[in-house]
């Protein structure tokens, strides 16, 4: 299947091109080293730099949807310079589902939006600086987790929270995959109602007019998005993949099942260098690797193969360099590498073959990501570390297997649809090739799945469900949702509630089986209020709030007859569910301790909550045994074997306190429940 040209013609005809060199004068037009925009760009530019509408893009990769991201930051200093407002009071919010993205966006605006227009930037993730440097930066690049976390508290954050005047949603079919979809509805939705809260509109605050963007990849429900986003029409884009500005063509390879993931995926590595031989056309080739071990297997077995995957290729992408007197200059960049393993990879196979994951030190990583922009690597096995975002040469971008360790409920699972979408997208980049390759090696069950997903044919569901009880409890905590009203109110505001009545099918564990949906009547709104009711309950069960009946008051104060309204209190455990961002579950499970507890009970509890239950891997077992037979507590629990999620935690808690060493690294690494007990004792 060729991605790409040569298609039929599209919902939104165009048939004109946007000169930036007519459009724009003056300091905006150097932001952009192009002058002409492509059908797609020149859609919805109109649309993002002189509007001030909500908008929603959804088109292939490579297209150059992120100039309609800095279009709409460049609306903003124009009116600025249109208002005489040189202090510019207003934050945007760009929002990426990785880290990798923000930073990687962080480095390229910091250079053209920092040094031209003064604009500071600020990363605002787990690993990111203070949030003095946030609270003083015009741009916030940071993911829906941590936005989700810190706009809980908007009230108290109100000088950063209320000047926030644009949100920027990259990659925002991400919204469909759980958890980072529940975070970012959330968020979002909490956005929507805080806009037009009486304590920003009084003091006419930049967050009254907040206006959101969202760019994502091709979907067949992108309607539903802007709707839910609140854009018009005439501000949704939907563009196929038949406009991706390089040709992409797209192989889905199914395999044998083997009996375990792991055995498939040495299956799929003996399977790698025939793939590379038969599509790579002997150009510069990106391989996605399910893990670090396995991203350098491969690339020693693929050295060890040798010619064939780069070496005295001479062969470069336009990019690259030309000749390979040049390219033995660029090889005495290997003796900077530190990683002994990729130096001597290098100097064996020529600096032809290499890996990239995130266990290299930075200075590694961007060592070996110059020498494959620059022609000198060929072949790169990676990790996803390399998948966002990044313009690379690649003219093949191979997936060795869809299934990859997560680390938490049932370990192994599929590659999202954002992922796959990332990684193929990495081959055929403009400026590179004029056509590119992907090949994705799945299991034969999986094939058909993995196409369609490739094609954009992956309808965006809401993942609110999935963490409701979190989701309306923080409302509550924060605020935004104080009576019966709020909470109706709240809801009508999720990507759920437009979903649900779409598709409610697909939601049958919230609505009578066999629903459907009929615009005469308000029968799903009904029942998911009254799902929503449930989940109130649930929550005053385990003293999470309260719902209190109170008189309705006038305004000068006087009880009102017959209005009686239903108020709902946060309690203790809500805030520090909320706070904490740990599961319903795990406030069940910690509720349920009794007060007389003996050590041992206790900390077995708090060793099963879902936040530090990972599931124990094959090659785990035995540190773990190991570690159990000198650990204080087993015995009297009766635990003989480490085969549980929760022995696993109560094993390494107890020897995370008694500083016993730790010899595996996935083990040394998980030191979660250690924050586990200290939200324990902030606990009624
Ligand atoms: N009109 C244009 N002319 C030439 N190059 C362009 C044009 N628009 C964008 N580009 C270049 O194309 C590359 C891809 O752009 P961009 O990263 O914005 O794409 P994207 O749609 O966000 O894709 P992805 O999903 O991969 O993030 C960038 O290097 C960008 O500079
Ligand atoms: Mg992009």
């Amino acid at each position: 299947m060729i991605f790409g040209p040569n298609r039929e013609p599209c919902s939104q005809p165009l048939g004109f091109a946007v000169d930036l060199d007519r459009e724009l004068g003056g300091k905006f037009r150097n932001l952009w080293p192009y002058r002409i925009l492509n059908e797609v760009q020149s859609a919805f530019w109109p649309v993002c730099f002189n509007t001030d509408h909500n908008v929603v893009i959804a088109a292939p990769t490579g297209v150059g949807k992120t100039m309609a991201l800095e279009a709409a930051i460049c609306r903003l200093l124009q009116e600025d310079e249109g208002t005489g407002n040189g202090r510019k009071t207003w934050k945007a919010v760009y929002v990426a589902p990785v880290k990798a993205l923000c930073q990687q966006r962080l480095v390229d605006w910091q250079r053209r939006f920092g040094t031209r227009f003064g604009l500071k930037c600020a990363e605002l993730t787990g690993d990111s600086a203070g949030m003095r440097e946030v609270a003083a930066s015009q741009i916030i690049l940071t993911t829906p987790e941590k936005f989700d976390a810190v706009s809980r508290d908007w009230r108290d954050n109100l000088y950063l929270l209320g000047s926030v005047r644009l949100v920027l949603i990259d990659e925002a079919h991400f919204l469909g995959e759980d958890p980072r979809g529940s975070a970012l509805e959330a968020l979002i939705c909490r956005l929507k109602i805080m806009k037009s809260h009486k304590v920003i509109m009084d003091k006419g605050l930049p967050a009254s007019k907040l206006r959101i963007l969202a760019a994502s990849a091709t979907l067949p429900n992108v309607e539903d998005i802007g709707r839910w986003l609140e854009a018009p029409p005439e501000a949704i884009f939907n563009f196929d993949y038949t406009y991706r500005p390089v040709p992409l063509e797209i192989h889905v390879l199914g395999y044998a099942n083997a009996s375990n993931p792991f055995l498939f995926q040495r299956t799929l590595e003996g399977r790698a260098p025939e793939v590379i031989g038969r599509y790579s056309e002997g150009k510069a080739t990106l391989v996605f690797c399910g893990s670090k071990k396995g991203a350098e297997a491969l690339a020693t077995k693929l050295a060890g193969a040798g010619s064939g995957f780069g070496f005295g290729n001479k062969q470069v992408g336009r990019g690259g360099m030309q000749g390979r007197s040049q390219q033995r200059l660029e090889a005495e960049r290997f003796s900077n590498i530190q990683n002994h393993k990729l130096k001597d990879l290098l100097l064996t196979s020529d600096g032809a073959v290499a890996f990239h994951h995130a266990g290299l030190t930075a200075e590694d990583r961007t060592c070996v990501e110059t020498l494959f922009q620059q022609g000198v690597v060929r072949t790169l096995c990676s990790t996803s570390t390399l998948a966002q975002g990044i313009n690379s040469p690649a003219f093949l971008a191979i997936i060795l297997g869809t299934t990859f360790w997560r680390g938490t409920g049932t370990g192994y699972e599929d590659l999202p649809v954002s992922a796959v979408l990332q990684m193929i997208g990495r081959a055929g980049r403009p400026g590179y090739d004029d056509r590119g390759v992907a090949v994705i090696m799945t299991s034969k069950d999986k094939d058909l799945m993995y196409m369609s997903m490739a094609e954009g044919q992956e309808v965006v569901e809401s993942q609110l469900p999935a963490r409701f009880h979190e989701s309306l409890n923080a409302e509550v905590c924060s605020n935004v949702i104080s009576d019966l009203g709020d909470a109706i109110r709240w809801l009508r505001s999720t990507f759920l509630w437009v979903r649900t009545h779409r598709n409610p099918d697909y939601y049958t564990a919230l609505l009578p089986r066999g629903t459907v949906c009929r615009d005469a009547d308000n029968s799903i709104g009904e029942y998911l209020k009254a799902y929503m009711l449930r989940i109130l309950a649930e929550l005053e069960a385990e003293n999470v709030l309260r719902l209190e009946k109170t008189v309705g008051l006038s305004r000068d104060g006087a009880p009102i007859e017959n209005q009686e309204t239903e108020t709902i209190v946060p309690l203790v455990a809500g805030r520090v569910m909320s706070k904490t961002l740990v599961s319903f579950e795990t406030i069940k499970i910690l509720r349920a301790v009794p007060s007389d507890a003996s050590l041992e009970d206790l900390l077995y509890a708090c060793c099963g909550c879902p936040e530090v239950c990972n599931p124990v891997r094959k090659a785990e077992k035995r540190p773990l045994n190991d570690l159990l037979k000198r650990v204080r507590f087993s015995k009297g629990l009766g635990i003989k074997k480490c085969t549980h999620p929760s022995h696993k935690a109560f094993v390494l808690v107890q020897a995370c306190l008694g500083n016993l060493e730790i010899v595996d690294f996935t083990l040394k690494v998980c030191d979660n429940p250690m924050c586990l007990i200290s939200s324990v004792c902030a606990e009624e």
